[in-house]
Formats: C-alpha cells, structure tokens, sequence
C-alpha cells in the first residue's frame, strides 16, 4: 500500500493558495459598489453549463478560482454591495469570512466543551452578549445557529417541550398576519398541524392586534384547544413593523404563554436609543431569534436562539450516548450539543466573536443608527415625489410606498407598480423587491448593510423619480 499524501498541501503550497484567493477577495470586495446591483440574466445557462460528474483529474486552482469570480459569482444579486436594499440585507463582514478560514484551518470540536474548552467560551461568551443585549437574566442560555429559521425550529421545540404533554396536538401557538413564514415552517417541522397556527390581525401599523389576540386565545380555550405560545414581532420581513411587547409580555404573563420574540431583523437596532425604545418588552420574552447575519453585518449562516430558561432549552435538546466523551458539570460552562439539534458543525462562534472583538460594538452601533436615519431620509424624498403614497413609514429601517394614478386602484395599479419596480432595478443601482401590503402590491426598501451610506439612498431616489419619468 502506498501513502497518499496529495491532500496534504505543504506550507508554499497552503499559502499559495490562500494568496490566490485573497487576491481575487481583495479586488471582488473593493469593486462592489461598482458592481451591477443584480446581474442574473443568463444564469440559468450558467448554471447548465456547470453540471458535470465527479471529476476524476484535479485542476489548477488558479483555474478554478478564475472560474468562480469572472463567471459564476458575477451571476447574482450583488447582496453584499451597497445598494442591496432588497429583502433583508445582510453586509457580509470580510472580517468574518477571515475567522471562518481560522475556524476551518484549525478545525477543533466546539459541541463539546472538553474538547476545546477556550473556543467553546468564546462563544459562549458572544451568546452571552447578544443576552446581555436583549436584557435576559444570568440563568438565559442560546445557541448561534445557520439562521432565523434554524433557530426559531428549536425555540419552538423548547416550547413545546415545556409547556405541552408529549401528546401535544392541540398546542396552538399564536402571531400576526405580518410574522416571517420560518415560524409556520418550525411549527410544522415541529409537529403541529397548520391549522394549530392561529394568525392574528394586525394594525393600519402592521403591529399585530392584540385586542383581537386576546380574543382568539379566550375562544380556543373554550373549544378546548391548549394556546401555550405568542409570537411577538421586533421588525418584520414586510415593513420592519415591531409590535407592541410590552403588551404581549402582559398577555402572556397573564395567560401563561411561552412569549417569543422573532427579532431576526430588527434585534440588534436594540444597540441604538430608538431600537431600545420600540422593542422594551423584549426582556420580558422567553425566547429570542436574532441574526447577526442581518443586523450584525455578517456573512449568511448566523443567526442566533436566547432562552430565558437556559434549562427548558437543554431539557428539550440534550441526549447522551456511551461513545460519546463525558460532559462538564460546572453550570457556567457549556456543551454546546446539549442545547442544539447540532452535534458536529463548524466554530461559527469565531465570525461573531473577532469582527466585535476588532472594532468594539461602537462601530456596529454607529452604522445601525445611520441605517435608522437613512431610512427616515428616503422616506422623507419618496414624499416629495409627486404620486408618491407611503404606505409603511419606517418604524425601523424598512419602508413601503407605491405609486398612486387618479382613478387607478387594484391589480391595474400594482401592474403599474411592479413594472416601476423593474425599471428602478433596471437602472442597476439599487435592488428592491416587493411585497404585499393589505393586497396592494408595494415597493419595499430595506436599508441594513454596513456599505450603504447616504449616496446610495440619494442614487436610488434619483433612479425612482427617473423610472417614474420613463414610465
Ligand atoms: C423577521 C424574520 N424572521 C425570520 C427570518 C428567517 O431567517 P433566516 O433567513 O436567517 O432563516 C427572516 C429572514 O429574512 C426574517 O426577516
């Protein structure tokens, strides 16, 4: 037998390589903000002319990193330039992408707190931040997931897991008509019917209605239904709305309901005045999602679950098994398996922890505060723009408007609106989507990347008025 050592690049040949791509990295990032906003037409026969079987022979790396950023990258939504202003921007913090090749480099086990302790702390000291943050108590335990939708599935099972028998069908758990779809998916993908999700009404704010929550709780009772969890809002998908917590902690107290805050977008605007005053309540909640791949700026495949009952997340998640190595006692220190539905994973704590550890969190607060106000600065110009109709004002930094004709209402306004919509991304500057609001179709701007700054929101006003023009 002979030793195969191929995969075993030596010291020229590792460095080599990491050259090469941070080569290509250092002139993709530093050309975004040049770069198409989107750029997807033809993608399809890229993505065709990519299917291939399993390579037999190797290829030089320069070949395939050329590959990758002169033909397939190229072929996207620019969802790290400047002027993503699309669903929910996320940023994608290099800093990060540099701890995720540390992390990858060094390979070590963090599931397990005994097979390497300091990188287990250390990110056990970044859920422990974001918990400090959202003003849940000492005994509060979390998990850092893929993403909001990751890690509302394990808050929802934790729910369950605590406040219902293991026969737990007619659980039935409570949100408005403007929550994210990830929680109808976790409370299926956590064993409840569709209909055991109840959707609530919500406000001309988009806050859900929680006259009519009460309402709807009294009437499931009484046809013998067991409500045991409310969903609160700290920014939706939709229009950043966040709903009123305060008064859902109430509800919930006096209910005794499991209250959970979906705050994957609007989380971190806690960092600034305004984000603390909309969400108080939210320390009063039993669970919290946040993504860091949102509102911290982080590359996608972060998001984060906090338990108020650090012990209702591990009774729902730990399990033990003979080969596997002894777990700590000591309560401050963490097994990260015992919490999550994860046992092997990568250190993703590291792409949280060195960006905050560089900067501070003064700079992330910084930018979430010039976020907060470049919104109320488009909302401000989309006013003056004759025909112009608000139609969500920025309670974060999300708005909606649409275009108004006399006389013009229904599925002939929305026609004229989504095409406004693809003249604006036409003019490649900005990308928006849209949604619908009421059953108006409306044009969503989202602000959250650390790359967009006030020339941006000015280019993508000036590209409004001028499709408008067109049009
Ligand atoms: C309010 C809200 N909740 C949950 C999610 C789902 O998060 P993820 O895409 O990280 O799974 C999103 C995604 O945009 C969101 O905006």
């Amino acid at each position: 037998m002979m030793d195969d050592r191929t995969l075993e690049l030596s010291g020229d040949a590792l460095r080599s390589l990491i050259e090469a791509a941070a080569r290509r990295i250092v002139a993709h990032v530093g050309s975004l903000a040049e770069q198409p906003s989107a750029d997807t037409e033809g993608g399809a026969a890229l993505a065709r002319s990519l299917v291939e079987p399993i390579p037999e022979a190797g290829r030089p790396a320069d070949e395939l990193l050329e590959l990758l950023f002169d033909r397939v990258v190229p072929k996207s939504f620019n969802t790290a330039g400047p002027g993503y202003l699309a669903y929910i921007p996320g940023g994608g913090l290099p800093q990060s992408a540099v701890a995720d090749l540390v992390a990858d480099a060094v390979n070590r086990y963090v599931g397990v707190f005994a097979a390497a302790p300091g990188l287990a702390q250390i990110e056990a000291n970044v859920v422990r931040w974001f918990a400090d943050l959202a003003g849940l108590p000492p005994g509060a335990r979390g998990i850092l997931t893929s993403g909001g939708s990751l890690a509302t599935f394990s808050a929802l099972v934790a729910a369950r897991r605590d406040r219902l028998p293991d026969n737990f069908l007619s659980g039935t758990l409570y949100a408005s008509d403007q929550t994210h779809h990830a929680v109808q998916k976790a409370a299926l993908l956590a064993g409840f019917p569709p209909d055991n999700v109840r959707e609530i009404p919500s406000d001309a704010s988009y806050r859900i209605r929680v006259d009519a929550l009460a309402d709807t709780i009294a009437a499931d009772r009484a046809a013998r239904r067991t409500p045991f969890l409310v969903v609160g809002n700290a920014g939706t998908t939709n229009t950043g709305a966040v709903d009123d917590l305060g008064s859902l902690a109430d509800l919930c107290a006096k209910e005794r309901l499991w209250f959970h805050v979906d705050a994957a977008y609007g989380g971190f605007f806690l960092l600034t005045e305004q984000g603390r005053l909309r969400m108080a309540g939210i320390e009063r909640s039993d669970s919290i999602v946040l993504d860091p791949h949102k509102g911290l700026f982080l590359p996608y495949g972060t998001g984060a679950l906090l338990v108020r009952d650090g012990e209702a997340l591990k009774r729902a998640h730990a399990l033990s098994a003979d080969y596997m190595p002894s777990m700590q006692e000591d309560p401050d220190l963490v097994d990260f398996n015992l919490l999550s539905p994860e046992l092997s994973r990568d250190f993703r704590g590291l792409r949280v922890w060195l960006p905050l550890k560089m900067h501070g969190i003064g700079p992330f607060r910084a930018n979430l505060e010039e976020k907060l106000a470049l919104a109320r600065h488009a909302a401000d110009a989309l006013r003056e723009i004759p025909g112009i109709e608000i139609l969500a004002e920025p309670q974060l930094s999300i708005l909606a408007f649409r275009l108004t004709r006399p006389g013009l209402d229904g599925p002939a306004l929305d026609r004229i609106n989504q095409s406004l919509l693809e003249r604006i991304n036409g003019r490649k500057r900005v990308y928006l989507t849209g949604t619908l609001l009421s059953g108006r179709f409306a044009i969503r701007l989202c602000v959250l990347s650390f790359r967009t700054h006030r020339d941006r929101i000015d280019a993508g006003i000036e590209d409004i008025r001028a499709a408008i023009a067109e049009a």
